[in-house]
């Protein structure tokens, strides 16, 4: 397809390419109350985890590691989440409206961690911050008086995740571009555009690794209000290879995927709009009657998809995927409750620390059968786990083992208080429990330098500890994850959660 009719056919699939549009007709619901999340944090200090900052920088703050770095561990954790979440009286109802903070973790070498954290200076950030309010859509929140958005960047808010290509470095959002960040200071470069006509289109937060150094993205045109899949191509020197566009059967979400050597796969949880007014997530209802609709996709010709048909799903996150004889098995999580999924820690983001839950999730494996064309979905007995990450380098016909935030034993905040390695298909698991009162979050896999096997490495994850108002770090040996930290670190202040990271090993 040239260029020209790649973008009409785009443009006709969409209502108005912009993820607020809808928001921008709707009739002003209430936004959640400053003041009551205040009390709430007294009453549960845990909610630490979900407090607006007020500052666009913090640190630099060096502090010492506890216990010894591992040998040849030397480089940075780099994290985004959502993290300004108030502005003039109103506070956000839904945990992904906050404009995006990456935070670098630096493991100096030395002994010492140092780390720092400023906003991601989108167009959005920066107007709102010079107006003191918040002045454009936001995916979960409506918004009084949105101004009007000419594409997805101008209500961008590039706060999912962060991911290294080439040496550079790029903030993550499912509704726009990436945003380049300079990997020392922090400073926002800009908006990326990797072919001119590709402008503002959404390259989203979950790109995957090829063994080849590429990275294979998507771009979900179902936020835009149309139906379609744009599949993103980057070269390992950060060059567009290709991108192309999938027409999908229906509207479905999707926050993720997983890939095989040979193929992507994308899942799609089909939802329909509330008539009644009000941003992307208050309008979204997913349709659970309706089934999955699983798009996969041969990485030698990435313009057209074969489709399967599975029971519906509410996934954010997937594990590994890998080829077994005529078909692929992929791990995800699966969120039980559609209220819960539309939008997590809900009561946590409005300060209601008696009520907040973190939903019930099933770690479950979908069965595709490439000869077939039939899909199935099995499940492993594994529950309440997120953000699942593995070791890319394991063969490409067995399964990973899963590294992931669990829950294990008492926990005063409903939220991970642990992490576990599970070797699914031997039903084994190793797991650390950090606390009654730490919130655990994302492990990401470190390979050991110059290992070839596969896990052999580090995780490392972070940590809130509400009762000291502080955050930290810790690093765990990812064969003996029951072993504890070998290294930890508190910082002297306390970041709200994020999401996403990536370590990116100093050359
Ligand atoms: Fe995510």
């Amino acid at each position: 397809m040239d260029r020209r009719r790649f973008l009409r056919t785009l443009i006709s699939s969409t209502a108005g390419l912009a993820l607020g549009a809808a928001a921008l007709r709707s009739a002003p619901a209430f936004a959640n109350d400053p003041a009551q999340f205040a009390e709430g944090v007294q009453a549960h200090p845990w909610l630490l985890g979900w407090r607006s900052v007020t500052s666009e920088t913090l640190g630099p703050a060096t502090v010492d590691l506890q216990g010894r770095l591992p040998t040849g561990l030397a480089g940075t954790l780099y994290r985004n989440g959502p993290a300004w979440s108030e502005r003039n009286g109103l506070r956000y109802d839904h945990w992904f409206d906050g404009d995006g903070m990456v935070h670098g973790w630096h493991f100096n070498g030395d002994g010492t961690l140092s780390h720092r954290a400023r906003m991601v200076a989108t167009p959005k950030f920066t107007r709102e911050q010079k107006a003191g309010r918040f002045l454009y859509p936001a995916t979960g929140t409506s918004i009084p008086n949105a101004q009007a958005v000419r594409n997805n960047d101008d209500a961008n808010v590039a706060n999912t995740s962060v991911i290294g290509i080439n040496g550079r470095l790029f903030a993550l959002c499912e509704s726009g571009s990436a945003f380049e960040v300079h990997p020392d200071t922090l400073d926002t470069l800009g908006p990326v555009t990797w072919r001119p006509d590709l402008a503002a289109l959404p390259f989203s937060a979950h790109p995957l690794v090829d063994r080849d150094g590429s990275l294979w993205n998507f771009g979900s045109i179902s936020l835009l209000g149309g139906a379609g899949l744009l599949v993103w191509h980057i070269g390992k020197d950060g060059q567009l290879r290709s991108a192309n566009v999938i027409q999908t059967p229906e509207r479905g979400y999707l926050h993720a995927f997983a890939m095989t050597d040979q193929h992507l796969v994308f899942v799609l949880a089909p939802f329909d709009f509330n008539a009644a007014g009000g941003s992307f997530f208050e309008r979204m209802q997913f349709a659970p009657q309706r089934p999955a609709r699983i798009a996969v996709v041969a990485k030698d010709a990435p313009d057209k998809a074969q489709w399967f048909e599975a029971p519906f799903a509410a996934i954010y996150h997937f594990g590994d995927a890998y080829q077994r004889g005529d078909g692929i098995v992929l791990r995800a999580v699966r969120r039980d409750n559609m209220d819960e999924a539309r939008s997590p820690m809900k009561e946590a983001m409005a300060g209601d620390g008696a009520h907040a839950s973190n939903g019930r999730t099933s770690l479950v494996e979908l069965h595709l059968d490439m000869r077939r064309g039939k899909a199935h979905w099995q499940d492993t007995g594994i529950s309440t786990i997120e953000f699942p990450l593995f070791d890319p380098r394991t063969a490409g016909n067995r399964g990973a083992r899963l590294y992931a935030p669990t829950v294990e034993g008492p926990a005063t905040a409903p939220y991970f208080n642990a992490v576990a390695a599970f070797d699914v298909d031997r039903g084994r698991r190793q797991v650390w429990r950090y606390g009654t009162d730490i919130l655990a979050e994302e492990h990401v896999f470190v390979p050991r330098p110059g290992s070839r096997d596969a896990d052999d490495g580090w995780l490392v994850g972070t940590l809130l500890d509400p009762v000291n108002a502080r955050s930290g770090i810790a690093v765990l040996d990812a064969r003996h994850v029951q072993d504890g930290p070998v290294v930890q670190a508190w910082l002297p202040y306390a970041v709200p959660l994020g999401f996403h990271g990536t370590f990116v090993a100093r050359s």
